[in-house]
């Protein structure tokens, strides 16, 4: 009794009670403001920003007004008086001015005095979903594909979450496409869901797969230059702008993991590539063609991108983008830059980011990667690139995501595709006090200020816990969740496995990319090969995805370089066990629902982080034959266990839980 009344005390004193905070399921992401009762007086242009005005602006008049020569997308927010004059030359920008405006009411900010302008660095802002046709989704952790039976209210959220953020484009299909996305039938789904996004400025794209002329339309060639397989392209494309005549274009993954492409026919991705472009041109559509590629027979897969995109600098169409992962490898947790964004001068290029965690923890682990984003830019200019791409992390669970926090990165994605230089300490912010906020706006600051340490916390930590100092792609094969530094399979190709990557034996762990190795250092600007060439320059945090490091080298902080691994392992192990205990107490500002379910998954985070730390060093001791330090907590699993423990899971599925035992 005395401890209840304590709690409902200190409770009212903090201003905060569990009463005023209703359960929430996460299924209206950051949009969370109520309609309104009264409408406030909106005029000017109608279109879909009117309407979000009239519903959810509390404020007072605002007007909207279209303006000739102003840059696409641009706006710009003025009060005037006691109105607020949102002006921008097309109906979606007035869109995302009118979203700005509600987003400063709901965190709490003002809304008065404003002079804000606004320009995206990027035209396109793109989603990629990897959904099949089946409602599967390739490395999606949220259940099914939303636009298998597209449901009209969650398309509305979608598309307003979207347009929320600047996201424009949506391509609909996985990037291992299947011939009938192209038939008939998935058209005309395709067109249903384009009519639904297009009020809200979301054009659709789709991936295909390059052999469709044969798959599709019967043919016995694909081959990119020959006049049948054209002119199949163009009637194929005349048709898709039939039914939606704003479509946005091709994504292709051609030649990469077992997809067709035109090497099948001893042409190159220019030849391929060039030859879409062509028929999507008379409809000002693009291609962004994929240079995910490598070779089982390269000696170094991080290589393969550059040997076979470099000699094609300035030979693609200027309605061809390259779409490059930010990484030489695969989405790790770190990687260097791909070497293609500095080295290729005369061709437009795109990043794709990964907003799945498909290495970092599926829905399961909370890790904001906006650091991980910005780290990417703070080496490759923004300006030297044309769009953005972020393979997304949507599926049909309530709260979208999988996990309530992932949610940040679809919105930080968003925000950093409209304006790479914001920082992820204010995206964060923006994105904490829209998810929690109560109606008025407020967010206790305790709650603010202790979540968002989590969240821009937490990505380095995933790196601590999974690969630290650069090591790399040590995950459990096939579904990638959990370590699995000794994975192979009879027959597997050796650049499947992690050996492949992290080289461990008796003198120490990591793969020599230097000059003396692999010599992927010299894909690099000068500075930068200089920098990673020399192990006592280059950056620890990278030091054995460029160098075969000695177990006993000596690291910056005094130790060796086992015993520092050991340390980044129990660091990260660390880090998560205060993330437990930071949110345990968050519980007052939460509401239950969502309170109970991000606990139950850093649960889950921490002792997945226990079975990292304990499989890697106890797996890497083998090889280094040094004692785990004593100052630190030593592992309790055995690492037999570990590697006999494997989840039943396939690449489309989020798992319950890792090792448990
Ligand atoms: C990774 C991922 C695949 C995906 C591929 C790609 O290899 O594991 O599921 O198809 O990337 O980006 O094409």
């Amino acid at each position: 009794m005395k401890n209840f009344l304590f709690t409902v005390i200190f409770l009212l004193v903090t201003g905060w009670s569990v009463a005023s905070v209703p359960n929430e399921d996460g299924s209206r992401l950051w949009l969370r403001l109520d309609a309104v009762s009264s409408r406030a007086t909106i005029s000017g242009v109608k279109c879909t920003a009117m309407t979000e005005l009239q519903t959810f602006w509390k404020g007072g008049p605002v007007v909207l007004k279209r303006q000739k020569g102003m840059a696409t997308d641009s706006y710009s927010i003025k009060s005037q008086g006691n109105k607020t004059v949102i002006t921008a030359a097309s109906n979606s920008a007035l869109l995302y001015g009118a979203y700005h405006l509600l987003r400063l009411q709901q965190m709490g900010n003002p809304c008065t005095g404003l002079n804000i302008q606004e320009k995206p660095t990027y035209d396109l802002r793109i989603l990629n979903h990897w959904d099949n046709p089946n409602g599967t989704v390739e490395r999606g952790f949220a259940g099914h594909s939303i636009f298998l039976n597209p449901d009209p209210a969650r398309m509305k959220t979608y598309a307003r979450a979207n347009a929320s953020i600047g996201i424009n484009g949506a391509v609909l299909n996985n990037v291992n496409a299947k011939p009938e996305a192209l038939s008939a039938e998935s058209l005309q789904k395709a067109k249903g869901i384009a009519d639904q996004l297009r009020p809200y400025g979301i054009r659709v794209y789709l991936s295909i797969n390059f052999a469709s002329p044969i798959k599709v339309g019967g043919l016995k060639t694909a081959d990119p230059l020959n006049a049948d397989v054209i002119k199949w392209w163009k009637g194929k494309v005349g048709e898709i702008y039939k039914l939606i005549p704003d479509f946005g274009g091709f994504l292709v993954k051609a030649n990469s993991e077992g997809e067709p492409g035109p090497q099948d026919f001893g042409r190159t991705h220019a030849d391929g590539a060039n030859m879409l472009a062509d028929a999507l041109k008379p409809h000002k559509g693009i291609v962004m063609w994929r240079a995910f590629v490598y070779a089982p027979q390269s000696p170094d897969r991080a290589n393969q991108a550059s040997l076979e995109f470099m000699p094609l600098d300035g030979k693609f169409r200027n309605n061809v983008i390259i779409q490059i992962k930010n990484g030489p490898v695969d989405f790790q947790p770190r990687e260097p830059y791909s070497p293609l964004f500095t080295s290729m001068k005369k061709t437009p290029m795109m990043v794709e980011f990964q907003v799945t965690q498909e290495y970092l923890g599926a829905a399961n682990h909370l890790c904001y990667l906006a650091p991980m984003w910005r780290e990417f830019f703070s080496l490759v200019k923004p300006n030297s690139l044309k769009a953005m791409a972020g393979v997304a992390n949507i599926g049909d669970d309530t709260n979208w995501c999988g996990h309530h926090f992932a949610q940040s990165n679809w919105y930080a994605f968003g925000r950093l595709a409209w304006n790479p230089e914001l920082t992820s300490e204010q995206i964060a912010d923006e994105w904490v006090k829209q998810t929690f906020s109560d109606e008025n706006g407020k967010t206790s600051e305790k709650f603010v200020n202790a979540v968002e340490k989590i969240m821009l916390d937490s990505r380095e930590a995933c790196v601590d816990y999974m690969m630290p100092l650069g090591i790399h792609h040590i995950f459990a094969g096939g579904h990638h969740y959990g370590p699995e530094p000794w994975y192979t399979a009879p027959g597997i190709r050796a650049d499947w496995t992690p050996a492949y990557y992290h080289r461990a034996d008796s003198i120490g762990l990591g793969f020599d990319r230097t000059v003396n190795g692999s010599n992927n250092v010299s894909q690099y600007p000068d500075s930068l090969c200089n920098l990673y060439n020399n192990i006592n320059t280059c950056p620890e945090n990278l030091l054995a995805w460029f160098h075969h490091v000695p177990w006993d080298y000596r690291m910056k902080s005094g130790r060796t370089f086992w015993n520092e691994l050991c340390h980044k392992y129990d660091d990260g192990l660390q880090q998560t066990r205060k993330f437990l205990a930071v949110w345990d107490d968050m519980k007052p500002y939460v509401d239950a629902q969502r309170f109970k379910e991000v606990q139950h998954k850093l649960r889950i985070q921490t002792r997945d982080a226990e079975w990292w730390r304990d499989a890697c060093l106890l797996y890497f001791q083998t090889f280094s034959n040094r004692p785990i330090p004593q100052d630190m907590e030593h592992p309790v699993h055995e690492l037999e266990d570990m590697k006999n423990f494997r989840i039943p899971i396939t690449m489309y599925e989020n798992p319950v839980c890792g090792f448990t035992k």
